[in-house]
């Protein structure tokens, strides 16, 4: 028999006709239920097995965790919340599973436990959800930007360009792994120069995927990025998803449209077809809030979160702007964050950035024209001499969200930046071209995935949304 996914199964009306389901035991429980899950759907299907029939040998192998098919009559569900259940004629073990020694217990785990044991976490209902949102969401990426028309373009993981500015970067050497040179101490010695000259892995597909803007109009780039900043906090990883669209002829405003447009798609398309998963995530966020002390939880739920976010225009503000309100409020008595800042010219906390999005306006925030010396280079200047046309669309609960910018299309005017920046106008000679070969005004805006998969979900640590993250210290397989 064809097996048929979970899903299909609970969304096929029952009559009594044969058919196969293929997963993983949730629980067993009085010798006869088996809550079956397959990963197609966060909800499980019972299979009803006839204990009088059934080999005793057969039934205590049925522990939380076993792999098993089992074959049978679909027929309506006495049970209640169910529709539909599988009256078992034929059950096969295929892959047992130790209940002494398996980690996962029919109970709640706590996510620090289960960020343990990452290659078993997906089996749980937390982590299949989030998993699923999260590939809703790449698929979502892409139907927007193929819907408008854009090219998505594979920027190189291995670059020479250190030119972004992000952050530390992990080099990459070169090794015979079958028989590495070794020093006289016996330690390994890397070779380096496999390309020519030193490599690193990409910190941003940006400049890369400007010089194809800069020939196709609209392209953008989805990929993994990598930042070897010893941050160890709730947003970031070493390594992350990023995607960067990048279009010729916006300036910032288009930009910061077509960053609002986006997100409110992907918040869009979750509500519409993850419906089932966000319930459930929306139920375990609900208990988390519990947990916390009244005066610490959010408004709104996630799905009230969710369809506000969709539904109103963010808020757009500028870096000035933003200072002003932050030095004239006095939020949170003892800790005075206001006072951080000192001068115009200073790079807002997050918690000044929380503040402005869950305190002040209560909605997302755009702020643009940042003070030039927090910026990257290559971001436009602006004709106060003092800002350059960048933006970052501030999230409630995530802060920075997506960071962006018009880019700097004059040549003269790059090139002085390059030079006062000190920055190495060597390697960038072929950035520095685009500038002299048909420039034209573009804009672009690089979006954390894993950020957005946060936000969507109502996960709290960044390290619960991909599947093996990667943070200082932590890269055991
Ligand atoms: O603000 P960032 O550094 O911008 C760039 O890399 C530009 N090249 C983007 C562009 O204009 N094409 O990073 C963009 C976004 C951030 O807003 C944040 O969401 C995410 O990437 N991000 C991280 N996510 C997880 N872990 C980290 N260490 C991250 N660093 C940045
Ligand atoms: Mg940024």
């Amino acid at each position: 028999m064809t097996r048929i996914k979970i899903k299909e199964l609970l969304a096929t009306p029952p009559t009594g006709q044969t058919v196969t389901a293929k997963g993983w035991v949730r629980t067993f429980r009085n010798n006869q239920f088996i809550a079956l899950n397959d990963g197609s759907t966060i909800q499980n299907i019972q299979a009803v097995v006839d204990f009088t029939t059934t080999d005793e040998s057969i039934l205590k192998r049925l522990t939380t965790g076993a792999c098993i098919s089992v074959t049978g009559e679909l027929i309506p569900s006495p049970a209640k919340g169910q529709t539909c259940e599988i009256k078992v004629t034929t059950l096969e073990i295929l892959g047992d599973c130790d209940a002494e020694q398996y980690p996962l217990q029919p109970k709640k785990h706590s996510l620090e436990f289960l960020r343990e044991k990452a290659h078993l976490r997906a089996r749980t209902n937390t982590f299949s959800a989030v998993m699923r949102v999260r590939h809703a969401m790449a698929f979502a990426v892409h139907k927007f930007f193929n819907d408008r028309g854009f090219s998505y373009i594979h920027t190189p993981i291995i670059t020479g360009s250190d030119a972004e500015g992000a952050g530390a970067m992990f080099r990459v050497t070169t090794l015979d792994a079958q028989n590495p040179p070794r020093d006289e101490n016996g330690k390994i010695n890397y070779k380096e120069d496999f390309f020519g000259r030193e490599t690193n892995l990409t910190v941003s597909g940006q400049l890369e995927g400007e010089t194809y803007a800069l020939a196709l109009g609209d392209i953008y780039t989805f990929g993994p990025t990598f930042r070897a900043e010893n941050s160890n906090t709730t947003r970031h990883l070493a390594e992350f998803w990023m995607i960067e669209p990048e279009m010729a002829f916006y300036d910032i405003n288009d930009n910061m449209k077509l960053a609002q447009a986006f997100l409110q798609y992907l918040v869009r398309y979750a509500l519409d077809n993850c419906g089932e998963d966000l319930e459930f995530l929306n139920k375990r966020a609900q208990e988390e809030e519990q947990a916390k002390p009244q005066d610490q939880r959010s408004e709104l739920g996630l799905l009230d979160r969710l369809k506000f976010v969709a539904e109103n225009d963010f808020q757009h503000l500028s870096y000035t702007e933003a200072i002003d309100i932050l030095k004239n409020s006095t939020p949170n008595k003892k800790k005075k964050f206001q006072y951080l800042i000192h001068e115009w010219g200073v790079d807002l906390q997050s918690e000044h950035e929380r503040f402005l999005v869950e305190k002040h306006f209560k909605k997302p925030v755009i702020l643009y024209n940042y003070p030039a010396n927090i910026k990257a280079f290559y971001m436009r200047q602006n004709e106060d001499g003092k800002t350059v046309a960048a933006m970052d669309v501030l999230f409630p609960g995530i802060g920075e969200i997506i960071g962006g910018s018009q880019r700097e299309e004059r040549y003269e005017r790059l090139l002085n930046r390059i030079h006062e920046l000190n920055l190495p106008e060597e390697e960038l000679w072929w950035y520095l071209e685009l500038r002299k070969f048909g420039s034209a005004p573009h804009a672009g805006f690089g979006l954390g995935f894993e950020r957005l998969i946060l936000f969507v979900t109502g996960m709290t640590n960044i390290r619960d949304v991909i599947a093996y993250p990667r943070f200082p210290g932590n890269a055991a397989f």
